[in-house]
């Protein structure tokens, strides 16, 4: 085939020389950021004002001082206000490759001198195509019967599209089944399902949800009973109008509880006998265990029906077998996402699938046990004040006095001025979680925001 004059601009000699300038001086600019360093003294008088009118502009404070420069070097970041921290939350997981990775900047490159801005519904491009095949053949690696892929920008956007998929396919169910303490996203829907109170203070109840609850790995056989007596409660009270079950594989915002392959398998066979969907809300565990999917990891290949993930993914995606295929009209968007989300995220899914990140002896594990050894030493130094580790893979938590919510809160806080940016997660108790930057992350960034956490774990002992 002749080359299109797409390809003979991507391959035109000025590109390249463009590309290579551009890394040059991207690669200068990162040495400059080796260490956590405090805010500078003569930005701080700008800083006040830029978050403070940050917070006006859209109507609610932001949670940390936090207004990136646009640079980082790996697991560390640099602020307006001059600082440098270690980015040990990442955007609430995604900044996956840590900050100013070339390749990630290289694919925005690529993006730019491309025509179109946001792709979408009559707007899209091939690397589109090459995306949805990626996401297919990493859900399929291990035999899930997955046919077909929706991109979307938002995990709450392929949240409800997994959601209205299900319901169109078992009309006319309508309930949908969900863990105590899931986190879903913020749509009005979504929110309903979400099992916080807060996340829907005056919004009208826009979904019926019965709750089940999690996995507890100090009661495995009490956990299976008790899970399946109030499924089978809530399935006999209403009959044949559960639609579908949303899961969480390993809570996120719950607080880190990692779940159980019979566990999951003592629920799945209830809803299969009664025709109830199996979701599996990997928007948070893309990524993140041994496997690609966290159903990957728990073996749960055979019996997943829809799949959502995002955040480190870049583009979010609502993933299904083909029964479940919804008839036209029902999904579709202006904006899929940008182009350079679309290439970066075809960075992501390449490097998923051969970089020596998953599996038992991968990346991920390394970093985790590395993480989970360094935290099990500050349990045994701060007793009382220090529990844990928890999580699972690249999710890792600790809990600082009993899960105390506002005592938490400021010890995240310090950690932060410190220079260690991680974020608190569930309630009773509430715990300090990290997603670590797994493709920029080095054993020597773990030593040193373990002394960071060390050091903050001293002052705030009153
Ligand atoms: C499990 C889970 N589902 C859905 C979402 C919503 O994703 P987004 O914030 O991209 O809409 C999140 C976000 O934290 C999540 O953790």
């Amino acid at each position: 085939m002749k080359d299109l004059v797409a390809a003979k601009l991507s391959k035109d000699p000025r590109i390249a020389q463009a590309k290579s300038l551009i890394q040059a001086a991207l690669q200068a600019a990162k040495k400059e950021i080796t260490e956590v360093t405090p805010p500078q003294g003569e930005r701080q008088l700008y800083f006040i004002d830029l978050t403070s009118r940050c917070s006006e502009a859209r109507g609610g404070n932001i949670y940390y001082p936090y207004l990136g420069s646009g640079i980082g070097n790996g697991s560390l970041v640099e602020l307006e206000d001059g600082s440098v921290k270690y980015d040990f939350i990442t955007g609430i997981g995604v900044h996956y490759f840590g900050h100013s990775n070339e390749d990630i900047v290289m694919s925005s490159i690529d993006a730019a001198i491309q025509d179109t801005v946001m792709q979408g519904h009559l707007q899209q491009n091939a690397d589109q195509m090459h995306l949805m095949e990626s996401f297919l053949d990493l859900a399929r690696k291990n035999g899930a019967q997955l046919d077909h892929c929706f991109l979307t920008s938002t995990g709450a956007t392929a949240n409800e599209n997994a959601m209205k998929i299900i319901f169109q396919k078992n009309f006319p169910a309508n309930r949908m089944l969900a863990f105590r303490k899931c986190f879903a996203g913020r749509t009005m829907a979504l929110a309903q399902m979400t099992d916080k109170a807060l996340y829907r203070d005056g919004l009208p109840q826009s979904l019926n949800v019965d709750y089940l609850p999690f996995y507890n790995e100090n009661d495995h056989e009490g956990s299976i009973r008790r899970a399946l007596k109030i499924l089978r409660k809530h399935i006999e009270r209403f009959p044949g109008l559960h639609a579908g079950m949303c899961m969480e594989l390993v809570q996120g915002e719950g607080g880190y509880f990692p779940g159980n392959t019979e566990f999951f398998k003592a629920i799945i066979e209830v809803l299969k006998e009664n025709n109830i969907a199996v979701w599996f809300d990997e928007v948070q565990t893309f990524g993140r265990t041994t496997e690609p999917f966290a159903f990957q990891h728990f073996g749960l290949d055979d019996l997943v029906d829809v799949v959502t993930v995002g955040k480190m993914s870049q583009v979010c995606s609502t993933i299904y077998r083909d029964h479940f295929k919804p008839r036209p009209g029902l999904v579709s968007q202006t904006f899929t996402s940008s182009t350079a989300a679309i290439r970066a995220a075809q960075v992501v899914l390449d490097n998923l699938k051969c970089k020596g990140l998953c599996g038992g002896d991968g990346k991920i594990m390394k970093m985790h046990s590395s993480f989970v050894t360094n935290l099990k030493n500050l349990a045994t130094v701060f007793p009382g004040q220090f529990t844990g580790p928890y999580g699972l893979g690249a999710m890792v938590a600790f809990t600082v006095f009993d899960g105390d919510l506002e005592k938490t809160k400021s010890s995240a806080n310090k950690l932060f001025e410190n220079g260690v940016i991680s974020f608190i997660a569930g309630k009773n108790p509430t715990r300090i979680r990290f997603l670590m930057p797994v493709m920029a992350v080095e054993e020597n960034d773990i030593d040193e925001v373990c002394k960071i956490i060390s050091r903050t774990m001293t002052e705030c002992k009153g």
